[in-house]
């Protein structure tokens, strides 16, 4: 059990005391994604060591140190000071009569393509050498974002188009394009609010024509629900299709259903190795998956999202920008129905 205060250690002394008690310190990094030890750690150095005499005081068995440098880490040299921390309270820890065998380094690794966890490994392994060089000592990690970041793509579907003419000296002139997506802050893109995470939206037809400043928002009620603010994309019609990478962490686990909206579905697209390999270790069944990573099939992954009773867009009904703007005042409401209508929320 993973403690950082008096009170945790005197409840597991209560409920559990033959509990493996490790302790969390704080150490943050100077540039994170977001900062765990606003929340979580002790002070290394004012508050570990009277945590480590209370422990023993209560009788407790502290086995090891953990600290997590803050998520989406940009400070490598973050770990080597946690490390040299911990081995300060280890060295403690042994001097008052526990015998720690254990440190964990936490989370905080890159995930997103194109980045590396090798810079993070080369200060963790040349802190170990210096602090922990020893086989007595077991070395853990959490890493969150470095497994999964990558492993998603969100494909959004446009389902509103604003084409905003504000040039006074010709005003039949588009000056900017507004795209309303099914997907935003609330839902998969918490990280655009909570992160300040950038995300870059990929067309996935290929556009042509002059590039357009345009802002693509969510579908909620709410002008904070703004995913990308003012990129140049080619002109896009409702229905088509924006991709996003780096999806997987931090998105789907702390979507809402914020206005109605159902939260994201999971296509799993993967080659046949893959998929041999995970069908048996996951819940999964055949049906699940769409084989192969190609643009085709990742086309037909989304296609098959169409019937199923979660999706609210029907992406085979095929509504163009002009086909409302074009028409007489009041669009053929039949369009504008099929085109919201929700299921209802199980
Ligand atoms: C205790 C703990 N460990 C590990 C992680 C994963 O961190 P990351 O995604 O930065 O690797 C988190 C994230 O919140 C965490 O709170």
């Amino acid at each position: 059990m993973t403690v950082d205060n008096e009170s945790e250690l005197h409840k597991i002394k209560k409920l559990h005391p033959d509990a493996k008690v490790v302790i969390r310190i704080r150490c943050d990094a100077e540039i994170a994604k977001f900062q765990l030890g606003l929340k979580y750690g002790c002070d290394p150095i004012y508050e570990a060591p009277n945590l480590l005499h209370l422990a023993r005081m209560l009788g407790l068995d502290v086995i090891g140190i953990s600290f997590h440098v803050g998520s989406g880490c940009q400070d490598p040299p973050a770990y080597h000071r946690a490390i040299r921390h911990a081995r300060s309270l280890f060295d403690l820890a042994m001097d008052i009569g526990f015998k720690p065998h254990l440190l964990d380094i936490g989370g905080g690794y890159p995930g997103n393509k194109g980045t590396s966890i090798d810079k993070i490994a080369d200060v963790v392994n040349e802190a170990l050498d210096e602090y922990f060089n020893t086989d007595a000592v077991h070395v853990i990690a959490e890493p969150g974002r470095f497994y999964v970041a990558s492993a998603f793509t969100l494909a959004t579907n446009i389902h509103s188009k604003r084409s905003v003419r504000s040039n006074e000296a010709s005003p039949n002139v588009i000056t900017h394009n507004m795209y309303y997506i099914n997907d935003g802050v609330y839902g998969s893109f918490n990280c655009v609010v909570c992160e300040d995470q950038v995300v870059t939206p990929i067309p996935l037809k290929k556009g042509c024509g002059k590039l357009i400043p345009s802002t693509i928002w969510g579908p909620t009620c709410d002008c904070l629900d703004q995913v990308v603010e003012n990129v140049l994309l080619h002109d896009m019609d409702l229905g088509d299709w924006i991709i996003f990478e780096n999806m997987g962490a931090y998105t789907l686990a702390i979507t809402t259903q914020f206005n109605g909206f159902p939260v994201s579905k999971v296509h799993v697209i993967a080659n046949k190795k893959i998929w041999r390999l995970l069908k048996n270790a996951l819940p999964l069944t055949e049906e699940h998956f769409v084989i192969g990573n190609t643009p085709a099939n990742l086309r037909l992954g989304l296609d098959t999202g169409g019937d199923d009773t979660n999706v609210w867009h029907h992406p085979s009904i095929e509504l163009t920008a002009t086909e409302i703007l074009d028409g007489d005042n009041s669009p053929p409401s039949s369009y504008i129905y099929d085109y919201v209508e929700v299921d209802a929320l199980s």
